[in-house]
């Protein structure tokens, strides 16, 4: 049977009513991939959601086509939010698709280039301000409150519901249990506290079990787990560069209602696992993503997770979203050869030799 989007698959999990339009770009249902190297290497059972799998590329389309359908369904003409990338990227893709204006606020040259082609070619009013994510953040929430304009960013409660059918689909993936651990990048914790929400009413009707959630943010931006705001928050993993959150009380709850941990990892054991994660899965997930890798790493050595364990981290968004880090983080660069075949069977040859 052909996928019919979230909205139509999730209706009875949703705020949908008579009036919603039934938005879609056919997100949602993302593969579940075993990691067969990397889970032997650590003596776990390591699975990843690949929500790069998604229209735009990311996990936000989950929550934006929710939020854009209720604009749509409540008359706004306008949406806007603040954005590292992602998030501008799946509204201008949806507002691109309903009709509306789409304006997004990003922080001047920390976007990945992906990203910001994506965000031009949906024909998003883009405004970048000399400031990062936390002051951007800051600006669209004030103008929000004071003119007719949609705020789509994860303040907006259905950016949750939507993205917490993540959630449902690991259960059902898993054959109908959870998992003993949730590992995710945390930004803005949005995501986090969606996925939390999600298992929790997944549980409630079909009795799948909770698992620990672990969230884990960039060092240079772990505000949660200094307990105090980062003014200056920076990380190579821009995608969550992000020094004050706003769903931190969501991340707070998930990880002790669950008995799981906000941690952090540095931006060297995030491009580790990026690189371990295209070089022995055949994987590539953009660098914020990876930070669940990465701490799935640090937690299985540390003995926080236990061997053993059926964990799936979240793969958050696509590699090519930021091809720039790609290129710089890989030692393989091309070999330019003359167009002459004997030339470059030589060189084959001796590549193959040595
Ligand atoms: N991974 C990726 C690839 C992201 O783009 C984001 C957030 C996160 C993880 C963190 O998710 O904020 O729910 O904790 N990106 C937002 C954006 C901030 O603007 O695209 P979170």
């Amino acid at each position: 049977m052909r996928w019919p989007g979230l909205i139509q698959q999730y209706r009875e999990y949703l705020p949908v009513t008579n009036a919603t339009p039934m938005l879609s770009l056919n997100e949602g249902n993302t593969p579940l991939v075993p990691l067969h190297s990397i889970s032997e290497e650590l003596g776990v059972e390591l699975y990843v959601k690949v929500e790069g799998a998604n229209p735009t590329g990311s996990f936000k389309d989950r929550g934006m086509v929710m939020a854009v359908a209720k604009a749509v369904e409540e008359g706004s003409k306008t949406i806007i939010c603040a954005s590292t990338g992602n998030t501008s990227a799946a509204a201008a893709a949806y507002a691109a698709r309903a009709g509306l204006r789409c304006i997004i606020v990003i922080p001047e040259g920390k976007i990945a280039m992906g990203k910001l082609a994506q965000a031009v070619m949906y024909g998003a009013e883009i405004i970048s301000i000399q400031g990062n994510f936390d002051q951007a953040l800051r600006i669209v929430r004030d103008l929000s409150e004071n003119s007719p304009i949609t705020l789509v960013n994860s303040v907006n409660p259905y950016r949750i519901d939507g993205q917490k059918t993540a959630a449902f689909e690991v259960c059902v993936q898993l054959g109908g249990r959870a998992p003993d651990v949730l590992a995710i990048p945390v930004g803005n914790a949005g995501n986090i506290t969606a996925y939390w929400k999600g298992f929790k009413e997944y549980h409630e009707r079909h009795k799948t079990g909770l698992p620990e959630m672990r969230g884990f943010e960039a060092e240079g931006a772990a505000a949660i787990v200094r307990n105090q705001v980062i003014e200056a928050p920076e990380t190579i993993a821009t995608a969550i560069r992000i020094g004050n959150p706003a769903s931190w009380k969501g991340a707070v709850q998930a990880a002790n209602e669950s008995n799981g941990k906000i941690d952090e990892v540095s931006d060297q054991e995030i491009l580790e696992a990026y690189t371990l994660l295209a070089r022995k899965e055949g994987v590539f997930a953009e660098p914020g993503s990876c930070a669940s890798i990465a701490g799935v790493i640090k937690q299985v050595r540390s003995g926080e997770i236990k061997k053993g364990s059926k964990i799936v981290a979240v793969l958050t968004g696509n590699g090519l979203k930021d091809p720039n880090i790609a290129i710089e983080a890989s030692s393989i660069a091309p070999v330019v050869l003359p167009n002459d075949e004997k030339v470059v069977f030589e060189h084959i040859r001796g590549a193959v030799l040595h």
